[in-house]
């Protein structure tokens, strides 16, 4: 191939203080694996010796413990953005240690090439093969690897024997040019393609070819409960019934549906519903489930940002290249979750909410308001934009101390002029063409933990008159009774009036 082969740690000693660095991947599929461990080693040294040893990070989306879980134990991270999900990045970013930005997904290659984040010293690809002229064929993941690619001084390959070479040609990938220059992107329908099936990256550049040979950290989810499964199905009977009565066209609108236990439950719900025409989704992440539907015909095309399936699950895609090659795509995070296309196709979005408001007002990344989870992910590109947007969530966290639908969000994600329907296990509230003390209604009646209904509805006897009645002094009522004495359900409005 041309090229150099280095150790990991030859390749991370090209890292330095201070430098950005970018990552190919999107989740932990197609994330590189074996150089970041090696700059956790520079910097625990380095650190030891008394020096500052601190870098950027911008990458695709959540990454593995490979790099935000190892880089962040040994103080290596300075800034990252976008979107994660690992643990101890997370009680670092909430004890104040890393400026992290939850920009949106589809923002991450635009605002890195606008100049908004700072230079990028280092790409990091993961690769299925490379070719001498520098065609580098990328893994489980599109993300914002072209543009990381192009920018970046230096590139290095993790060549990655864990993926087979059956995976060249499932991408599709295309940047965009930068306004005032910036055309329509010619995607009319889920399955066109419109760019070239690799990374272009100039052969000078690469530094050295890292040979890997270790599989994704593929994240398994827990099965599914009573609480997802009765999610799920309202879900499902929603579309159905909004099939029925001519509002979702009878040949069906692409989905986009976000990660997690919720999300494999309304798949699940959905392929099993045969009055449901077989679909396409649109999305930024296929899991297992999806690709269970294409293998049983009931999806019939999937465009996505990264497989982020069981290691089990992409082998089998790379064994059946042949049944899979025409069914799937993946494209860069900037495409896969872009807000013009997402518009055109009428996809229909379904994402998770860690809580709502009784106006249709989403928080999808704070606890009680400070605390980080994950970031808002690609969940605002497809809410916003979406033919309709779903939210679905639990009524209740944490056995029944905090209700999910509340007066007021404690963070806000997604607005009420956004949001069209609230799903938890307790019902479905439609809020289409509703104003906010129509949507309350509809909220707490069909939504909210029986348990919670009685406090909503004096929450609003509280709230003063207006378009958007609210309690100023009330309004948090419920998060400030969590935060006092543990429990939502103790709250009493007599002491916020
Ligand atoms: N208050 C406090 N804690 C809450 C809560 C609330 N209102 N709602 C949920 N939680 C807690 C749960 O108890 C759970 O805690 P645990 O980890 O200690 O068990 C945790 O938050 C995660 O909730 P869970 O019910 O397991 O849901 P999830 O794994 O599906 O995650 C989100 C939910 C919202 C955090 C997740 O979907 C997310 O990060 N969304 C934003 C990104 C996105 O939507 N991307 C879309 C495209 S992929």
């Amino acid at each position: 191939m041309g090229f150099n082969i280095i150790s990991a740690a030859e390749a991370a000693s090209y890292i330095k203080h201070g430098y950005n660095i970018g990552l190919s991947g999107f989740t932990p599929a197609g994330t590189p694996k074996a150089v970041t461990p090696e700059v956790a080693k520079i910097a625990e040294t380095e650190h030891a010796a008394g020096r500052p040893f601190q870098i950027g990070i911008f990458t695709g989306a959540s990454t593995g413990d490979a790099t935000d879980g190892i880089l962040s134990r040994v103080k290596a991270i300075r800034y990252r953005a976008p979107y994660t999900t690992n643990p101890d990045f997370r009680k670092a970013v909430n004890n104040g240690e890393i400026a992290y930005n939850d920009i949106h997904l589809s923002q991450m290659a635009q605002e890195v090439r606008y100049g908004f984040m700072g230079k990028v010293d280092v790409a990091i690809l993961e690769a299925c093969e490379v070719t001498p002229d520098g065609k580098v064929y990328l893994t489980a993941a599109g993300g914002i690897s072209p543009t990381i690619a192009r920018l970046a001084d230096k590139v290095i390959i993790e060549l990655n024997a864990a993926h087979s070479k059956n995976g060249i040609g499932l991408h599709d990938v295309y940047e965009p040019l930068d306004p005032p220059y910036r055309r329509d992107i010619p995607i009319f329908k889920p399955s066109d393609r419109i760019g070239v099936p690799y990374v272009q990256v100039d052969p000078k550049k690469i530094v050295g070819i890292v040979e890997v040979n270790k599989p994704d950290e593929a994240r398994s989810f827990t099965a599914p409960d009573p609480i997802t499964d009765k999610i799920g199905q309202n879900v499902a009977d929603f579309l159905m019934a909004d099939m029925k009565r001519g509002i979702i066209p009878s040949s069906f609108l692409p989905l986009q549906s976000g990660v997690g236990n919720i999300a494999n439950a309304v798949l699940g719900a959905l392929g099993r519903e045969k009055t449901i025409p077989a679909f396409e989704m649109y999305t930024e992440v296929l899991q297992d489930a999806v690709v269970d539907l294409i293998r049983a015909g009931r999806v019939k095309f999937g465009s996505t940002c990264s497989l982020t399936v069981t290691n089990n699950c992409l082998q089998g895609i790379y064994d059946d290249i042949d049944f899979f090659r025409d069914k799937l795509v993946m494209r860069p995070s900037e495409i896969s979750n872009n807000p013009e296309i997402v518009r055109r196709l009428g996809i229909i979005s379904i994402n998770t909410a860690i809580e709502a408001d009784i106006y249709g007002n989403v928080n999808s990344t704070h606890i009680t308001g400070t605390k980080m989870m994950n970031g808002i992910g690609g969940s605002g590109d497809f809410t916003r934009n979406a033919y309709i947007s779903i939210f679905t969530c639990p009524s209740v966290a944490k056995e029944g101390k905090i209700s999910a639908i509340v007066p007021m969000v404690s963070h806000h994600d997604h607005t009420e002029h956004d949001v069209n329907i609230v799903v938890t296990e307790q019902g479905v509230a439609d809020l289409r063409g509703k104003s906010p003390v129509e949507r309350a209604k509809a909220i707490i009646e069909n939504c909210a933990h029986p348990d919670y209904k009685q406090i909503l509805w004096d929450y609003q006897k509280l709230a003063s008159k207006g378009q958007t009645p609210h309690s100023m002094a009330a309004a948090l009522g419920m998060h400030d009774t969590l935060l006092k004495k543990g429990d939502m359900r103790l709250v009493d409005w007599g002491e916020y009036k």
